[in-house]
């Protein structure tokens, strides 16, 4: 069953000001997000990998509901987007944790809205705090958390909406190596026992074979999908064997490699013709890619 089916997906910016102004000193349009044509089965792990800058945060804010297509539709079930809703909860690379809540705290205040019963919150906040492995941690502040730790929270924060989606941004950008490596698997856990339909974003290809059941490449901006791969690799495989030694693994990690490899090229290319947007994650994205 499809659940998120993108139409010929269009997001434009204009800005007004700053040193980014057209010959003639008007605005000028970015277009970020280049005519998107897309389809994610329910229950479908799908990562979205594409080089800095290529329009994935602003395609995932457009399924969202956070910013609206200049052009397009994004259709949940069959219907199309107005706005956010609760069938729907996203996690930023930012912790956006509130800092003088504890992480329980934290949840609870996410759950507000959804159940005024202050002992509800809590049972609800405590279970998903188990849940991604935070138990005994309930009382304790983000400043005390590692950084790993506060993305666990934001994931239990997610969760504890239950959202049939769940969008994900970057998530363990920010997490060293082996936290990251421990999240992941942590995820697809996860997002398995619970049955989400996940769309998740990142510029790792490892990390996009590990977690995805299918990847979609985006182009260099204005982004759209340039290929979709299965990953034809099971979960359970995924999670109990050493799949970096298995042999379609290192197949499907080529074939994404050499996709994204000329859109990072075709980004880097624009960024040197406009040395303001060049991020360090630009280079992140070269580096991962070997150039
Ligand atoms: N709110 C905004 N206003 C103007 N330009 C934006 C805005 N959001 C994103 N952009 C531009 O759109 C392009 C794509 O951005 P983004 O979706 O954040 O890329 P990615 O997440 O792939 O790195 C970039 O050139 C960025 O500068
Ligand atoms: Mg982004």
């Amino acid at each position: 069953m499809i659940k998120i089916e993108a139409v010929n997906v269009k997001k434009s910016f204009i800005s007004r000001g700053g040193i980014r102004k057209a010959s003639n000193g008007g605005p000028v349009e970015t277009l970020a997000v280049g005519g998107v044509n897309l389809k994610i089965e329910k229950g479908e792990f799908h990562v979205i990998l594409g080089p800095s800058g290529c329009g994935k945060s602003s395609f995932l804010d457009l399924i969202s509901g956070l910013t609206l297509p200049t052009e397009g539709t994004i259709f949940i079930d069959g219907k199309a987007i107005e706005g956010p809703g609760p069938d729907r909860a996203v996690v930023f690379q930012q912790y956006a944790l509130l800092p003088w809540r504890t992480a329980l705290g934290n949840i609870e205040f996410a759950l507000e809205n959804q159940y005024p019963d202050k002992k509800k919150r809590e049972e609800i906040g405590k279970k998903f705090i188990s849940l991604v492995g935070l138990r005994g941690f309930e009382d304790h502040y983000p400043h005390e958390l590692s950084g790993g730790m506060k993305q666990r929270v934001s994931i239990a924060r997610a969760l504890a909406l239950h959202p049939d989606i769940l969008l994900m941004d970057e998530p363990f950008a920010a997490v060293d190596a082996q936290t990251r490596e421990t999240l992941q698997r942590d995820l697809l856990r996860i997002a398995t026992d619970t049955e989400k339909t996940i769309v998740f974003i990142t510029h790792s290809i490892d990390e996009a074979v590990f977690l995805a059941d299918r990847v979609s490449v985006m182009t260099a901006r204005p982004g759209i999908i340039k290929s979709t791969v299965d990953v034809l690799i099971s979960r359970h495989e995924r999670l109990n064997g050493d799949i970096k030694v298995d042999e379609r693994y290192i197949q499907i990690r080529h074939q994404l490699w050499k996709l994204l490899k000329e859109e990072v090229v075709r980004a880097q290319s624009e960024s040197e013709r406009s040395p303001a947007n060049l991020l360090r994650s630009d280079y992140v994205a070269a580096a991962e890619v070997g150039l």
